[in-house]
């Protein structure tokens, strides 16, 4: 649903619901990891983006996401950056590394073969950082998957995540897992599908965008139900990953061509804050799929 808002940017900070008509978007401080796309190309196809014959300008990539590292900067956000492990292309998309949700960690076990010694490298680092590390049993794409709201985890299934992982990540967290079941390959993680553009976990409601399009006909009825006043965003900004987007509450970062999206954020009393991914989007990635959050 599309609020119509004429509001300044002035009144943004306004508390009153009368007139603002959502509620009051606050920005709580996030701690990112992200990893340097120095290995970065497109050298296997294991999704509908991918094409090794188009080739990946990689000086261009590095520029892009150091962009992206920058605006979580200055946004206030901390930032740590993991070490590229040489022959993984596929590790800046560092959301994939697993699921951190105040302070246990569910490790990522990767479908594909090319991607397999990524999830050890992201073990370690999250040890490193003083969490506790739940090694799977199931294949599990982390982050890419597995959405964190305050009071649940939102989680994809049908071609990467096994939904043998969706009660294995209940347990490992101790948070109540929803599973949803994606259908178009083109979005093939719930990341590139649905974006949390508030976790609950302050003042205002959880608030979800989702493109109902890439999910079952049960599981669209399952985001209806619970999310009654989401975001349902048009094929044609679901095609530019649109909702492969980073909220910390009140900032919205998203990919640059999400240009609807973006408009229909700031009727919601988001800020959005756009980049352009472009060289990453040749991998099927872009801002979510760069980052791992680690929830508090
Ligand atoms: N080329 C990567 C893959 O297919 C892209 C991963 C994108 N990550 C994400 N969180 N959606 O695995």
């Amino acid at each position: 649903m599309t609020i119509i808002d004429a509001r300044t940017p002035a009144d943004r900070t306004s508390k009153h619901l009368s007139v603002t008509q959502h509620p009051t978007r606050t920005a709580r401080t996030r701690h990112y990891v992200m990893c340097t796309p120095s290995h970065f190309a497109v050298e296997y196809a294991i999704n509908p983006w991918m094409d090794p014959t188009i080739p990946v300008d990689s000086v261009r990539a590095t520029q892009q996401w150091d962009v992206l590292r920058r605006a979580y900067l200055s946004l206030g956000h901390r930032v740590d950056v993991i070490a590229p492990v040489p022959g993984q292309p596929d590790m800046v998309f560092a959301a994939n590394g697993g699921i951190t949700v105040g302070g246990r960690s569910y490790g990522a076990k990767f479908r594909h073969p090319q991607r397999e010694a990524e999830a050890q490298a992201f073990t370690d680092f999250l040890r490193a950082e003083g969490h506790d590390v739940v090694e799977p049993v199931h294949v599990n794409e982390g982050e890419g998957d597995f959405l964190a709201l305050s009071t649940m985890i939102l989680a994809g299934t049908g071609f990467r995540t096994s939904i043998e992982a969706h009660v294995e990540a209940a347990e490992a967290l101790d948070r109540p897992v929803v599973s949803l079941r994606l259908v178009d390959p083109r979005f093939y993680h719930l990341d590139t599908a649905l974006a949390v553009l508030d976790d609950g976990g302050g003042d205002a409601p959880a608030d979800i965008a989702y493109y109902p399009g890439a999910f079952s006909p049960h599981s669209r009825r399952t985001l209806r139900d619970l999310f009654p006043d989401a975001v349902q965003v048009s094929e044609m900004d679901a095609l530019v990953l649109g909702l492969n987007a980073v909220s910390d509450g009140l900032n919205i970062v998203l990919p640059a061509a999400a240009i609807e999206l973006a408009e229909t954020l700031k009727a919601r009393g988001y800020v959005p804050v756009p980049v352009e991914l472009g060289e990453l989007l040749k991998s099927g990635g872009s801002v979510k799929c760069c980052t791992m959050e680690l929830h508090a």
